[in-house]
């Protein structure tokens, strides 16, 4: 049967005795002088990530934002441990001398210190995956999207994300003031039943952390991306003899038909890592020569030209990124172009491929660096026609894809994956 304590709480039999009725435990005090230390390590990170961004500093900012996010699902899990811990135990009761209106106002605070512990770090989440930008927790666990992208949806939750932290910095501020008074002007036992010389530890060691991180991020210089245009056409490009584009490759002149493509159901996409998190991409402007026979693969040639500036990664930002000078150099670089024309069939016994199964070993050209490139294919045919599925896996470092700070893996994965479907 639960009974009703002196502050308006209740309190049931079953609850842990471990925290007495003057004094919070050791695991209550840990819990909240972390959550406290942690939240205003967000505050700093997030006013560090407005000047990175003032001055320009893309590779800082994402490490910032990468940390921040990492933090804050920290604090989720921790608030979680906190209130499960809160509902399992019994806090001690406010001073019998504290008018009601005040005890009121404490649980009211209390309650929307805990709805703001759980409702930032959650509208942060829901924000990151409707801008597209997927969470993971310091580049270790990669977290599911909440929601699917949705700009409208996470402008939105940026709102709700931004006045949330303002509530909260209000709640807290009120929070300590209070505390301050209890200890100042009422002369009760409010403040020192939740310190302890550990609490002045877990300040250090939140310091430390924020000192840690900032250290790993002032390391990184400054990247300026530059405005895009794109100069040549895809159509000019496939004009070119491709041994003009693939300096290894011999082009050869081959007398299959060329397939009928029909791109509105067909794409070329990549999948990537930022952060820790994958993100993907599609190049929606792309032209294929594609000359291939099973049983004429010595005849048979693949041929695309990509247009790099069409792009798209659900998010503009990264969409600038990945054309600016250190990724793609959109400007000089404009077109990637595959060609292969040595085609092997793959052993239907392999336990990766069965029948119908191919490597197309070629060339990929982009950013002026050819490199040799291989398409795994497997050819089906579906109720719209004949369908080539693809999967090729790269290096990005191999073409000088994101270089300075971008080099750095732990903010932009260097494998890509590139998927390939072409209905034709
Ligand atoms: C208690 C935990 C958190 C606090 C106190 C907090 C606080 C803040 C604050 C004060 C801002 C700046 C708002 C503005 O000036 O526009 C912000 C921005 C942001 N937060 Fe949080 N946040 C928390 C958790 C999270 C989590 C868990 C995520 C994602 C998983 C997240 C993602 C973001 C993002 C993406 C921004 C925008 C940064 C930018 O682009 O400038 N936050 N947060």
């Amino acid at each position: 049967m639960a009974t009703s304590t002196s502050n308006g709480q209740s309190s049931s039999p079953n609850k842990s005795s471990s925290e007495t009725r003057s004094d919070y435990s050791a695991i209550g005090k840990t819990l909240h002088w972390l959550v406290a230390a942690l939240i205003g390590l967000q505050y700093v990170l997030i006013e560090l990530a407005h000047i990175a961004e003032q001055t320009n500093a893309t590779v800082k900012q994402l490490a910032i934002i990468a940390n921040h996010k990492s933090i804050g699902i920290t604090i989720l899990v921790i608030a979680i441990i906190r209130l499960v811990y809160r509902l399992n135990s019994t806090p001690p009761t406010l001073p019998e001398s504290m008018p009601s209106w005040q005890k009121l106002a404490s649980n009211t605070s209390h309650f929307l210190l805990y709805f703001c512990l759980f409702a930032l770090p959650v509208s942060g989440w829901l924000m990151s995956s409707a801008n597209a930008y997927s969470v993971s927790w310091f580049n270790l666990i990669a977290l599911p999207d909440l929601i699917s992208a949705n700009k409208t949806m996470a402008e939105t939750l940026a709102t709700m994300h931004l006045r949330l932290s303002d509530t909260l910095i209000i709640l807290a501020a009120v929070h300590v003031i209070a505390a301050i008074k209890h200890h100042v002007v009422d002369k009760d036992n409010v403040l020192t039943r939740m310190s302890s010389k550990g609490t002045i530890s877990i300040g250090l060691i939140t310091l430390l952390a924020g000192v840690l991180i900032w250290g790993k991020v002032v390391s990184i210089s400054s990247t300026q991306d530059e405005t895009l245009v794109t100069t040549q056409t895809l159509a000019e490009t496939l004009e070119s003899p491709a041994s003009e584009q693939t300096e290894d490759t011999q082009a050869k002149i081959s007398n299959l038909p060329l397939w009928n493509i029909d791109y509105s159901n067909s794409y070329i996409d990549f999948t990537g890592e930022q952060a820790g998190a994958p993100f993907t991409g599609r190049w929606n402007k792309w032209e294929g020569k594609l000359q291939f026979d099973p049983a004429a693969l010595d005849q048979s040639v693949f041929d695309v030209s990509i247009e790099i500036g069409s792009v798209g990664s659900n998010d503009e930002e990264r969409d600038s990124t990945i054309l600016s000078p250190d990724f793609f150099n959109v400007i000089e670089f404009p077109i990637a172009r595959f060609y292969a024309n040595d085609f092997v069939s793959i052993d239907p016994k392999s336990p990766d491929f069965g029948d119908n199964e191919f490597i197309a070993k070629g060339t990929l050209s982009m950013k002026g660096i050819s490199q040799a490139c291989e398409l795994k294919f497997k050819i089906t045919n579906t109720e719209k026609g004949k369908e080539l599925q693809g999967i090729a896996s790269l290096n990005r470092h191999q073409w000088n894809i994101g270089v300075g700070d971008w080099a750095d893996p732990t903010w932009v994965g260097s494998d890509v994956l590139v998927n390939v479907k072409v209905l034709f």
